[in-house]
């Protein structure tokens, strides 16, 4: 039987069976001037994402430190569903790296394309406003 997706491709379309952190719609209002929707909406809900994961790790406040390797893939339209998962990848003493992930769905098919994905690192805050050593896990 012929291979109709190659491997790159069928990463792109592979199905994501994890509940997302966030679901959003792209608007009309979060676009760029080219119409397409604009990387700053996209890298603010895959922070917000990753802060959740963050947060529930460290059971207390985080800040964004740093953001690694957002590579902007695909681009996104009005009306797709925006999908943000997002995984801890590493825990320090008061700092969590989490890969998010974004993937674009076309509301009137089931194909989700990966769309934006980028490594962010949270440090983790006591009430002091300094970096506060995370709980045991
Ligand atoms: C986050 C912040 C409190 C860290 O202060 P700091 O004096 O650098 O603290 P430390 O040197 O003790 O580092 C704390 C942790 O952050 C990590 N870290 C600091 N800067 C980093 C960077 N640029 N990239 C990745 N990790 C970093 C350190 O490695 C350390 O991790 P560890 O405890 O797991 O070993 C300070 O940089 C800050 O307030 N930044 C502004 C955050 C912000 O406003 N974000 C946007 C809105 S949420």
């Amino acid at each position: 039987m012929p291979c109709l997706v190659n491997s790159r491709l069928w990463g792109k379309l592979m199905a994501n069976e994890r509940n997302p952190l966030i679901r959003m719609i792209a608007m009309p209002a979060d676009t760029n001037p080219a119409g397409d929707i604009f990387g700053g909406w996209l890298m603010a809900h895959m922070d917000l994402a990753g802060s959740t994961v963050a947060v529930s790790r460290a059971r207390m406040r985080v800040v964004t430190v740093s953001v690694e390797a957002m590579s902007f893939l695909l681009p996104v339209t009005v009306g797709d569903e925006v999908s943000f998962y997002g995984d801890l990848v590493t825990a320090g003493r008061t700092s969590m790296k989490v890969h998010v992930e974004a993937w674009r769905r076309r509301r009137e098919d089931d194909q989700e394309f990966k769309v934006t994905e980028a490594t962010f690192t949270f440090v983790a805050i006591g009430p002091d406003r300094r970096p506060h050593p995370l709980p045991e896990a």
